[in-house]
């Protein structure tokens, strides 16, 4: 069993493969992280957004296409994914309180810290154990559906944390389309706050907030956490 690390594309199934695209991203997630490391805490948000942006539907994909196969096809499958899933959800539970802290609050380098340890944890964990596991027992076929598959659910999927929200099908699959529509117009506030003409910044604040509120109330309808494991539930 070799780390997706120490494999090229062609050995990963090629560019369509979901091993590939994960290794991708990964990639693109450190240099992200070695970005943020180099960036002062007050011009940190840009970056901060790339990141969520690459890593919430990168993870959203993962846990309603891949997992629910892994747990399908391996005996220790349901305990691989779960450990990932726990990382994920700590994910979610560290940017929503990094939300909440202003740059020159002294409790938000520890809560950024733990974000890049945990981000980069995940990283290693799938790519030295989960996904060599599955690469021992799909084909290159399989690999590269799962990979069109992946895809798709990713370019659709939330672009912001979500810690109430099941890490498992039905309650993320439930959850997707109507959070994907709330982060991304935020997202798109957000931008226009920091980017756009003078006159329209004052009006998006309260906008982006109010999508933000918005977002909140959404996923604590109950259907939103059907399938949660009680260790990734936030109750
Ligand atoms: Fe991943
Ligand atoms: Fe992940």
């Amino acid at each position: 069993m070799r780390s997706l690390a120490e494999q090229d594309v062609t050995g990963l199934g090629g560019r369509v493969s979901v091993l590939a695209r994960q290794k991708a991203d990964h990639v693109r997630l450190d240099a992200l992280l070695h970005e943020l490391g180099a960036t002062p805490a007050a011009e940190q948000d840009d970056v901060l957004r790339r990141i969520y942006r690459l890593v919430f539907p990168h993870a959203f994909a993962e846990e309603s296409v891949l997992w629910p196969a892994l747990r399908r096809l391996l005996a220790d499958g349901p305990a691989l994914t779960l450990q990932i899933e726990q990382e994920h959800q700590r994910v979610n539970e560290l940017v929503t309180a990094l939300e909440g802290l202003a740059p020159d609050d002294p409790r938000r380098q520890p809560v950024l810290e733990e974000l890049v340890a945990v981000l980069r944890e995940d990283v290693r964990d799938e790519e030295d154990q989960l996904l060599p596991r599955l690469q021992e027992r799909a084909g290159t076929a399989q690999l590269r559906a799962w990979g069109v598959a992946w895809e798709v659910v990713r370019r659709v999927a939330p672009t912001r944390a979500h810690p109430v929200v099941a890490r498992r099908p039905p309650g993320n699959v439930v959850a997707a389309l109507p959070l994907s529509v709330l982060d991304r117009l935020r997202d798109l506030a957000d931008l226009a706050q920091q980017r756009g003409p003078g006159r329209v910044r004052p009006v998006l604040a309260p906008v982006s907030r109010g999508l933000t509120a918005l977002a909140h109330r959404v996923e604590h309808l109950p259907l939103m956490t059907r399938g949660e494991d009680p260790s990734t539930s936030r109750a």
